[in-house]
């Protein structure tokens, strides 16, 4: 079944195309690029898989850059031979960029296009969960810095977003479940009948019935769309979307990026947000043991573990990019699907939100 989403900024309005084949058949595609200079950006794990396809839908030879695969990749280093490549091969101004992989490909295309002789645009194809859920929407885009993760970066928004959930089909499982952690924020934050949906279909889901997939898929672009057409640029309600990352970013910061997937470092943050908006007196145990079991049926963490300094992790929070006036600012649970933002001061409140895996269990 055909799914189709409209975001509109104020930057612009792009489509975001859902379907199952896509990648076979697509129009919409040829139609967007139609009189432009295409140039794919992928990496050496998707592009034996998917290069081709696209290839044979834009009708036209387009050249490419293959990046290897890795979060550590997304740096200044590749931004430059990407932009060498293509001043190499005299693209200019009526180029569009087509990232197809997952959110380190979208985010590094994103921001090349960005800053490619001021400006040109492109195209997501997202291969991942994650991607296809959240990063290919919403135009933030960036590179990694030595002193930190997306520390240099733009607002730019697609031209057009193209979901296949057949994708999903090839991606490690690990990579699937991690991106769920995503899925299930959206339920927390702005829509507690999703959650429970998710809850409902979670078989379906974890066995990556094409359908139930691209149902859930669109109901998260709906929702992220909904938001980014209200706060494009994170002046307010796009803060939520970062749900249980202060925690996430210290742990995966904590960990120097090599023991969990961007998205398992969410589900324990998550949880670490609950058990914080409990101790805060928004929500019962009962919804922290709620969110507890869902993670855990998606086989993602909710637990640190005890070897993890919280000192150290209290240290990176305070350098979270959401904080103001020297305070660590979360965003918690005020509700059933509801969420704000909230400066927390009592560090012991804090630690204590950090669920430690308990060996003697
Ligand atoms: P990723 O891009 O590293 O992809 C994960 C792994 O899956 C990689 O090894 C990749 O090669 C492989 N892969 C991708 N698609 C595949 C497929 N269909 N079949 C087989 N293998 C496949 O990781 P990710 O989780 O997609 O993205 C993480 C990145 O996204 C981070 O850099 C993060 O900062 C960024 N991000 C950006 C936003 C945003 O709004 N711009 C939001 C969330 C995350
Ligand atoms: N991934 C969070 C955002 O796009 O704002």
């Amino acid at each position: 079944m055909e799914r189709q989403l409209v975001v509109e900024t104020k930057s612009g309005r792009y489509s975001i195309l859902i379907r199952p084949s896509l990648l076979d058949d697509c129009s919409e595609l040829q139609a967007v690029v139609a009189t432009q200079t295409a140039f794919i950006i992928s990496n050496e794990t998707i592009s034996p898989l998917y290069l081709a396809k696209i290839q044979s839908l834009l009708k036209r030879p387009a050249k490419f850059f293959i990046l290897p695969d890795g979060e550590k990749y997304k740096n200044i280093t590749y931004f430059n031979k990407i932009i060498s490549q293509m001043l190499e091969n005299t693209l200019g101004r009526d180029s569009i960029l087509i990232a197809l992989g997952g959110g380190v490909v979208g985010d590094l295309t994103g921001f090349v296009a960005a800053c490619y002789q001021r400006g040109i645009p492109f195209i997501q194809i997202p291969t991942t969960l994650l991607a296809q859920v959240d990063a290919s929407v919403g135009g933030k885009t960036a590179i990694n810095h030595d002193l930190g993760k997306n520390m240099i970066g733009a607002f730019h928004q697609p031209s057009l977003v193209i979901i296949d959930p057949l994708c999903l089909t090839t991606l490690p499982d690990r990579e699937f479940r991690s991106g769920l952690s995503e899925v299930i924020k959206y339920g927390l934050i702005l829509d507690h009948d999703f959650y429970v949906w998710i809850k409902q279909n979670l078989q379906e889901i974890l066995h990556k019935n094409t359908e139930t997939l691209s149902k859930m898929i669109y109901r998260c672009c709906q929702l992220k769309a909904m938001v980014v057409k209200e706060d494009e640029k994170e002046q307010g309600i796009r803060a939520l979307l970062n749900l249980g990352h202060t925690f996430a970013h210290a742990i995966e910061a904590e960990t120097r990026y090599s023991q969990f997937l961007h998205g398992e470092a969410v589900s324990i943050g998550l949880y670490a947000a609950m058990r914080l908006s409990e101790s805060l007196g928004f929500m019962a145990a009962s919804d922290t043991q709620e969110l507890r079991q869902l993670l855990t049926q998606c086989q993602l963490p909710t637990e640190i573990p005890s070897s993890l300094n919280i000192q150290n992790l209290l240290g990176h929070m305070k350098r979270d990019k959401k904080n103001a006036l020297g305070q660590i600012r979360f965003i918690v649970n005020k509700a059933k699907g509801n969420a704000c933002i909230l400066p927390v001061n009592d560090e012991k409140l804090i630690a204590k939100s950090f669920p430690i895996f308990d060996t003697t269990q």
